[in-house]
């Protein structure tokens, strides 16, 4: 393949805590919203639940081990805020924190960058027992929490992230009740959506004050979407979709306040904001991170809910094989790239995650062979390479994920890893994927040596 990419570029491969750590009451753990939620009967696809997961807590040193003979030059990785506050807030649990010293250590022994990200979705459950998001009073013990990680994890942190996808936690949790905590109410989404922005901004200042080295960020999700006709009913439903999913965040981070039409439109579940509310939102942040996965067009639909609209995935020719229908548009990407440089002054970006789910299975000898995968990380990698080439200020790439792992309500059932993991013996098997992506950095490492 051949790419062009700045020196500086940054290859790795994300995770998150609950997806992978498992030992989810060990060592002083508090109970998270997902525990409580994946103990639910039904919540979860196969009644699967994450216990366990790919058992990353004690194995966390053979999982950094891999990461440097695959040659990753970054690793991003959550912190699970109900391992390091039981309860939230108060107690501090001093073998949560040791947890992540030592990867944190043992990231840096093998010359990997950490990227840290604050909350990728498990709330101390005590917190929710007292409102949970909606409940303004979170964004403070949130902002504790941040404190204590960068006193802890600052002089050795580079890259840190706030949140991970704050629309999935609002909408998804609060807003459909597909994920946890599992609550479907309008309302309480758009005030989490707030909240979340809130405790961002919290976090940010006592970071900026604090003056610890790192670089701190958001993970937002984002989707390419384009109307489904050029009619004005179609148009008008795709901003209301963009605003809903992107731009409700991205106006907010960037300009201070919220797409006016969609807070128009929802009305009575508009976001209660208090005065500063927005400047503590709207601070500098140092990278935007962006996860994408697919491109859906939108129509105008009489029957879709709040928004009234529809989303349809919409895959490039040929591509059909994810086992968890995630789409494959790569184009999609360069164009939400460009969209985002426009409309945003050309922030620096770090596409923080990006990948397939596909059913591959081991063959006798072990091997384990995912072409498709293959094919689609370079179509994406090419995808951004165009993107630069436009001037889109891209600085780092990360594949989701290291690791096949817990996949929310969908649990074990799609593998989105550059390593396999036989869940019942813990056994890690890099897949060729993860062999090419080896490849892949260090021949891009060899370009920039030249
Ligand atoms: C993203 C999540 C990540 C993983 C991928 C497939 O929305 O951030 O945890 O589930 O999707």
């Amino acid at each position: 393949m051949e790419i062009e990419f700045p020196a500086s570029f940054l290859w790795g491969a994300a995770t998150a805590a609950f997806q992978i750590e498992g030992a989810w009451n060990q060592d002083g753990k508090g109970e998270s919203i997902w525990d409580r939620f994946n103990h639910k009967p039904y919540a979860i696809l196969n009644g699967d639940n994450a216990d366990v997961a790919c058992d990353h807590y004690h194995h966390m040193p053979q999982d950094v081990a891999l990461m440097k003979e695959l040659g990753l030059q970054t690793y991003r990785f959550s912190i699970s805020w109900p391992r390091i506050l039981p309860q939230g807030r108060g107690f501090v649990n001093e073998k949560g924190l040791d947890f992540y010293d030592r990867l944190v250590d043992n990231l840096l022994t093998a010359n990997i960058i950490p990227n840290a990200t604050l909350y990728h979705w498990d709330l101390p459950q005590a917190l929710q027992d007292l409102g949970g998001w909606p409940n303004r009073d979170v964004t403070d013990w949130y902002a504790e929490y941040a404190r204590i990680m960068f006193d802890r994890l600052g002089d050795r942190v580079s890259l840190w992230s706030t949140f991970n996808e704050p629309w999935v936690v609002a909408a998804l949790g609060y807003g459909q009740g597909v994920f946890a905590p599992g609550i479907a109410d309008a309302s309480q989404q758009y005030q989490t959506a707030h909240h979340l922005l809130l405790a961002h901004g919290k976090a940010l200042q006592i970071f900026w004050q604090g003056n610890y080295n790192g670089k701190i960020g958001i993970v937002l999700n984002t989707s390419r979407q384009i109307p489904a006709s050029d009619s004005e009913a179609d148009r008008a439903a795709c901003e209301r979709a963009r605003n809903e999913e992107l731009y409700f965040f991205t106006d907010g981070l960037f300009y201070g306040q919220y797409p006016q039409e969609l807070i128009e439109w929802i009305g009575p579940h508009a976001p209660r904001v208090e005065p500063g509310d927005m400047a503590l939102i709207q601070q500098p942040i140092d990278f935007l991170g962006v996860n994408y996965y697919m491109t859906f067009t939108v129509s105008y639909n009489a029957q879709g809910g709040l928004t009234k609209l529809s989303l349809k995935q919409v895959a490039v020719d040929g591509w059909t094989h994810s086992s968890t229908g995630f789409g494959f548009n790569p184009n999609g990407l360069t164009d939400l790239l460009l969209d985002i440089k426009e409309r945003y002054n050309n922030p620096a970006i770090y596409i923080t995650e990006n990948g397939v789910s596909l059913a591959e299975t081991p063959q006798e000898t072990g091997f384990i062979n995912d072409p498709l995968r293959i094919e689609y990380l370079q179509a994406h990698i090419q995808a951004i390479a165009k993107a630069l080439a436009a001037g889109v200020d891209v600085r780092g790439y990360y594949v989701w994920s290291l690791m096949d792992n817990f996949e929310w309500a969908s649990g074990y059932l799609p593998r989105f890893g550059l390593i396999h993991v036989d869940y019942a013996s813990g056994k890690r098997t890099p897949k060729q994927s993860a062999w090419w992506y080896r490849d892949l950095i260090s021949s891009c490492q060899g370009a920039q040596a030249r």
